[in-house]
């Protein structure tokens, strides 16, 4: 089973989540920046929410895919909405990548909002959901 983790992160609450899902799965959590080289069964995919959207760089990175994915796993962060969930599904759908029923989401801090979050416990939250997902 090959796993790979990309996420994109303005400000570093999604950076978060990748780092712990990639700890817990065993590969190295790269920025969308880098392009997947190689076929993987699980692509742990991360984003965040900007003015009700994601950034153009999670668009790009999944209109460059042009490797096999088995299914791709969205995480996300937000302060407002719940997860990225749809708006990814409908790029990787336009790709052809099935995209999981499962989702990790967690609060992201804006501002004043939710302050700390992602805190120690989501952190670990995310872990758990990402050994699960691997098996
Ligand atoms: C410019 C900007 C616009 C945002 N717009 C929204 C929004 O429309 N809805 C929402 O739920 N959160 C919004 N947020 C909050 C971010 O989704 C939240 O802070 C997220 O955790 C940021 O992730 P990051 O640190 O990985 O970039 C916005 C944040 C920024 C910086």
């Amino acid at each position: 089973m090959k796993a790979a983790v990309r996420y994109h992160s303005r400000g570093g609450n999604t950076k978060k989540l990748a780092l712990a899902i990639a700890e817990a799965v065993g590969v190295e959590a790269l920025g969308m920046d880098k392009p997947l080289t190689e076929d993987v069964d699980i692509l742990f995919i991360g984003s965040a929410v900007y003015a009700h959207g994601v950034d153009e760089a999670v668009k790009t990175f999944i209109r460059g895919i042009d490797v096999k994915v088995g299914k791709a796993v969205n995480f996300s962060t937000a302060a407002i909405v719940k997860s990225t969930y749809k708006q990814v599904g409908k790029l990787l759908s336009e790709k052809g990548i099935p995209q999981a029923a499962e989702e990790f989401y967690c609060r992201g801090s804006f501002g004043m909002m939710h302050k700390g979050r992602p805190n120690e416990a989501d952190l670990k939250a995310a872990a758990e959901f990402a050994k699960k997902i691997v098996g």
